[in-house]
């Protein structure tokens, strides 16, 4: 059965222990091979394809990874829905570990990424619309999943795409929260864009791992961001199950 919807699992959502797995692909692509291969398999009594972001044990990082060929090969797959989950670090100050944040908003601080399928033999230069960088109807959805979960849940902010694989400065956080952002990830870009080039419907549901830096006293640790994931994806669980259960698939 074609997937209609497919979840992208970032750090701390490496493997999605709730799919029950019917088969695994290795896809290729014109743009090269992506993350890891793709899991499909049944969730909420839907078709889910599952693609871990940094690869099956999660060794890649957010600058390495190849957006364009994750992209392309859900797309090829037939998916129509994308949900992204990613952890982040919270710079608003209700922002703290463990929320769930649905951003509405981005701003993109990354560089040297293939961050476009319109670059080669084009026969005329495209530009795509971005002025909402997310699906509102897939966002919608994602909210009424947290709400009738009851699940802490930020309904509108705007994510901050920093380079990485470092964390971010303490000067840098101020900026983006200058910039009006609320938090700051490594993934969340080319990703949604290129999903909006290829017509994919792709939201992103992000889970709070830590304060951002320079907005709590002390070093920000690889221990903290993973003990603060591992409740955190529980609820992503809950909600993504939720989710596809209120999703039309057959769209
Ligand atoms: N900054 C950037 N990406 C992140 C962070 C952070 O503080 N926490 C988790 N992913």
């Amino acid at each position: 059965m074609t997937p209609a919807i497919a979840i992208i699992g970032g750090t701390g959502l490496t493997a999605l222990d709730t799919l029950k797995i019917t088969r695994r692909e290795t896809l290729s692509t014109p743009y090269g091979e992506p993350s890891s291969p793709v899991l499909h398999g049944e969730l909420g009594g839907r078709a889910v394809a599952f693609l871990a972001r940094h690869g099956p044990h999660h060794t890649l990082p957010p600058h390495k990874i190849n957006y364009r060929a994750n992209l392309w090969a859900l797309h090829r797959l037939g998916v129509q829905w994308v949900i992204a989950v990613a952890a982040v670090g919270g710079i608003r100050n209700d922002m703290t570990p463990g929320v769930l944040a649905f951003p509405d908003q981005l701003v993109d601080y990354t560089w040297g990424r293939g961050c476009t399928f319109f670059e080669d033999n084009l026969s005329q230069v495209t530009h795509i619309d971005f002025t909402e960088p997310y699906c509102g109807e897939l966002r919608e959805r994602l909210l009424h999943a947290a709400r009738a979960l009851q699940l802490d849940a930020r309904e509108s902010c705007t994510y901050a795409a920093a380079q990485g694989p470092r964390l971010e400065t303490a000067a840098e956080i101020r900026r983006m929260e200058r910039d009006g952002c609320d938090i700051v990830g490594m993934t969340g870009m080319p990703e949604a864009a290129l999903a909006r080039e290829l017509g994919l419907r792709y939201a992103a549901c992000a889970v709070v791992a830590n304060r951002a830096a320079g907005k709590a006293p002390g070093v920000i640790t690889m221990v903290e961001i993973e003990r603060n994931l591992v409740e955190g994806m529980d609820k992503i669980k809950s909600l993504l199950i939720q989710a596809i259960l209120m999703l039309d698939g057959g769209r």
